[in-house]
């Protein structure tokens, strides 16, 4: 077993777990720990309007502060606007190193609908509406949330960096994107996060994985508990060995993954976010880790 029972004991003890997780510098002077929430399952149903229990929703948010998760991940269209009030309503005055990190350009017109949008007259805007909703004077990490085919990529990133400039954002990262994206996106302005869809049974972002590790920029995987039926057995016998919970087994493989490396679990439910945060305190061997990435094999096209 590699949880060693000194780190089962300092998991137990500890005030707070995601600590466990060890720290990522995001940008050049952000340093959290690397297991953040996700706030986006603290909505309404198809990230649609008010939680059932907004006091609920307040209090996952508070409780994952508390456990040591100081990256928050959300974005303007959530709800939409709904889980940028809530954090503001849940966390303020902010700690002082908590960071949270939202996204615009990519709209929610209805129940599980999105539509682009991310010319820079309404990234401006999505960005003055963010800074209202969470009561800052500047956001830490604004993420364009994907690249709008109806705009070009350099458009949007150009306007990002002038929101920098201009002091209403610390920094910039990317949501939904290959590599070219990155690197041209690079060219405008340093690109401090990459945020694309990613776990262990789900790699075809390997390569982007890759490169932010090569390149020192952090990688967020979203949708980071995604499993598949095929590996559903060796995750449950790895859960077992350890005593602890396949998605905690699917978080501690992301977490051996990179050291950039920065998962954002969501969840709308108190036990789950405990679940989901003691998670750091899990070590796989170099075997189960290898088993799994062996089970879930990126793109063949991708893997030269
Ligand atoms: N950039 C993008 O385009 C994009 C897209 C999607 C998501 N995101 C971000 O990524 C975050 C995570 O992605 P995600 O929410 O799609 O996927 P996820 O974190 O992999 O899974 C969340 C789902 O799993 C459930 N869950 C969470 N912990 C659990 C546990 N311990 N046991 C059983 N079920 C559990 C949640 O339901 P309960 O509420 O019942 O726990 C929820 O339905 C989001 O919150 C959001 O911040 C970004």
């Amino acid at each position: 077993m590699a949880t060693t029972p000194e780190l089962k004991e300092q998991a137990e003890k500890t005030e707070n777990p995601a600590d466990l997780a060890g720290t990522l510098l995001v940008g050049s002077e952000l340093e959290v720990h690397r297991l953040g929430f996700g706030a986006m399952r603290i909505t309404g149903d198809g990230i649609w309007g008010h939680p059932k229990d907004p006091d609920l929703a307040r209090r996952v948010l508070q409780r994952a502060v508390a456990l040591g998760a100081n990256f928050i991940d959300t974005a303007d269209s959530y709800g939409p606007y709904v889980s940028e009030e809530l954090i503001a309503e849940a966390l303020t005055p902010y700690p002082p190193d908590l960071v949270i990190a939202t996204k615009g350009g990519w709209d929610r017109p209805g129940p599980n609908q999105w539509t682009h949008n991310a010319s820079p007259k309404h990234l401006r805007e999505a960005v003055e509406g963010s800074l209202r909703r969470l009561r800052l004077d500047r956001i830490d990490v604004y993420q364009l949330h994907i690249p709008d085919p109806a705009v070009s990529l350099e458009a949007s990133v150009e306007a990002l960096a002038q929101f920098q400039a201009e002091g209403k954002i610390r920094f910039v990262a990317l949501s939904n994107v290959a590599m070219d994206q990155i690197e041209r996106a690079r060219k405008i302005v340093p690109i401090v996060s990459v945020q694309n869809r990613y776990s262990f049974a789900d790699r075809e972002w390997d390569y982007v994985v890759d490169y932010c590790e090569l390149n020192g920029i952090a990688f967020i995987p979203w949708h980071p508990l995604s499993s598949s039926r095929i590996a559903n057995l060796l995750l449950e016998r790895i859960a077992k060995n350890h005593q602890k919970t396949p998605k905690q087994v699917a978080l501690a493989w992301l977490l051996k993954r990179s050291p950039i490396m920065l998962p954002i679990p969501g969840t709308s439910s108190i036990e789950h976010l405990e679940e989901n945060v003691h998670a750091a305190s899990l070590r796989l061997t170099d075997e189960e880790y290898g088993d799994l990435t062996s089970v879930s094999q990126p793109p063949s096209s991708l893997r030269d």
